[in-house]
C-alpha cells in the first residue's frame, strides 16, 4: 500500500528511484514520475490503465526548465506562462527530441505546465528533471483532490503520496495551444476546458498588442466528443469524469426529464442529489446529497465538485442526479465536467 508523506526529500528520493508518486496541485492530484525516464511513464500508463495514445503533462518548476523541453517558445506562449504561471494553464508546444515518445504518445507536441502547490514546487525544484503526471486516478473515473481519493483509487499500486491537503480550485488546468491564424495573427487555440477559465484568458488576450484571437477546438465543449474530431486533442476523445453511478444533468429542479425518470425507476430505487445552491423537494429527507456552494460561489462550487461526486458515488445510489452550474466561467467548466459524466450512462 502506498505510504502517504508530507516529506518532499522522502518524495524526491522515490522519483529518482523511478517510481511512481501521487502529488498535491491546486488542481487535482496528479500521478507523478520522471518524465525523461521512458520505463517510469510507461508504469504510469500501467498503474491508471491509461490507453497508450493520451499524452501526459511534463510539470515544471519555473518557466526556464521549459527551454530544454521543446524545440522553440512562440512569444505569445511565453506571455501566457508569465502571466498565468504558476497556475493551471497548461501549454502544447513542439517538442525537443530529448523528450520521450511515451510522453507526448508520439504527437510533435508536449505539455507543459508550472503548478501552484507549495510541495510540489519545492519537490520539482529538489529534483534535475520535469514530472510526468496525469490526474492520479484511474482512467476513466474522477480525478481526485485529496490524499485519501488518491489512496482509494491507486493506492495498491504507486509507492508514495505527497499530501498536501485539499485541492485549492479542484478542476484540471485549461489546455491550450498557440496557433497561427489564417490572417496570420496568433490564435491561443482551448484544447480543454479547465481551472483558468475562458472568460479569463478572453479579457487578458484582448488587452494585449494586436488582440490575439482565442478560439475553442472543435472537440471542446460538447460530449459526448466527436469521435471525428482531429487527434491533437486525444483526451477529448474518451469518456472522462465519470463517477460508476448513473448521472442524470437537468437545467432545473422541475425538468420534466427529471419526473419522467424518477418516474420510471422501480420501487425502493434510491437516489443521490448533487445541488449548486439548493436541493429539491423531491429528494428526501436523509437521502444522500450534497451542496456544492449554498452561497453560490463557483470557486467553492469547482472545489467541491469531484469530492461530492466521489461520495456520492459511494453511497450504492440507482441514479445520482446533478443541477448544472451557471454556464459562465467556471461554472461552464463543471458543466462540461458533469456533461461527460452524464454522457458515459446516455
Ligand atoms: O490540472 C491538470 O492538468 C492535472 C494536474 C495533475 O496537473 N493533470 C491532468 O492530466 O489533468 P491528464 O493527463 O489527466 O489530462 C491532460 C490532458 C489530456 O486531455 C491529454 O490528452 C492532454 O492534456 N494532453 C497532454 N499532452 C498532450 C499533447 N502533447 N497534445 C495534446 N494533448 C495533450
Ligand atoms: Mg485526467
Amino acid at each position: 500500500m502506498a505510504q502517504v508523506t508530507r516529506d518532499v526529500q522522502q518524495a524526491a528520493e522515490w522519483l529518482r528511484r523511478g517510481e511512481l508518486v501521487a502529488i498535491p496541485t491546486e488542481t487535482v492530484y496528479g500521478l507523478a514520475c520522471n518524465g525523461l525516464n521512458e520505463k517510469a511513464v510507461g508504469q504510469i500508463f500501467q498503474a491508471k490503465s491509461r490507453p497508450s495514445t493520451n499524452p501526459l503533462i511534463l510539470h515544471v518548476p519555473h518557466l526556464g526548465a521549459v527551454q530544454g523541453l521543446v524545440r522553440d517558445l512562440p512569444p505569445l506562449a511565453r506571455v501566457l506562462m508569465e502571466r498565468f504561471w504558476p497556475g493551471p494553464l497548461t501549454l502544447l508546444l513542439d517538442r525537443a527530441p530529448g523528450v520521450p515518445d511515451a510522453v507526448t504518445a508520439g504527437l510533435p507536441r508536449v505539455a507543459v505546465r508550472m503548478p501552484d502547490h507549495p510541495l510540489t514546487l519545492a519537490l520539482l525544484a529538489a529534483l534535475d528533471f520535469p514530472l510526468a503526471a496525469p490526474s492520479a486516478n484511474r482512467s476513466g473515473y474522477v480525478s481526485p483532490t485529496t490524499a485519501e481519493h488518491v489512496k482509494a483509487q491507486l493506492g495498491d499500486r504507486i509507492t508514495g503520496i505527497l499530501d498536501g491537503g485539499p485541492c485549492a480550485q479542484g478542476l484540471e488546468s485549461t489546455v491550450v495551444a498557440v496557433e497561427g491564424g489564417a490572417d496570420g495573427r496568433d490564435e491561443v487555440v482551448v484544447y480543454r476546458l479547465g481551472a483558468v477559465p475562458v472568460e479569463a484568458l478572453r479579457a487578458f488576450l484582448d488587452g494585449l498588442p494586436g488582440s490575439p484571437v482565442l478560439r475553442l477546438h472543435t472537440a471542446v465543449g460538447t460530449a459526448p466528443p466527436s469521435a471525428a474530431a482531429p487527434l491533437a486533442a486525444p483526451g477529448l476523445l474518451s469518456m472522462h469524469y465519470s463517477p460508476l453511478t448513473r448521472l442524470l444533468l437537468v437545467d432545473a429542479w422541475d425538468d420534466p426529464q427529471l419526473a419522467a425518470q424518477l418516474a420510471a425507476l422501480p420501487p425502493g430505487a434510491r437516489v443521490g442529489w448533487l445541488g449548486f445552491t439548493d436541493l429539491p423537494p423531491a429528494a428526501r429527507p436523509g437521502a444522500p446529497s450534497r451542496l456544492l456552494s449554498p452561497t453560490g460561489d463557483l470557486g467553492e462550487a469547482a472545489r467541491h465538485l469531484y469530492g461530492a461526486l466521489i461520495a456520492l458515488d459511494g453511497t450504492g445510489c440507482d441514479l445520482l442526479v446533478a443541477h448544472r452550474l451557471p454556464p459562465h466561467d467556471l461554472g461552464a467548466v463543471m458543466n462540461e465536467r458533469l456533461t461527460r459524466a452524464a454522457a458515459r450512462h446516455a
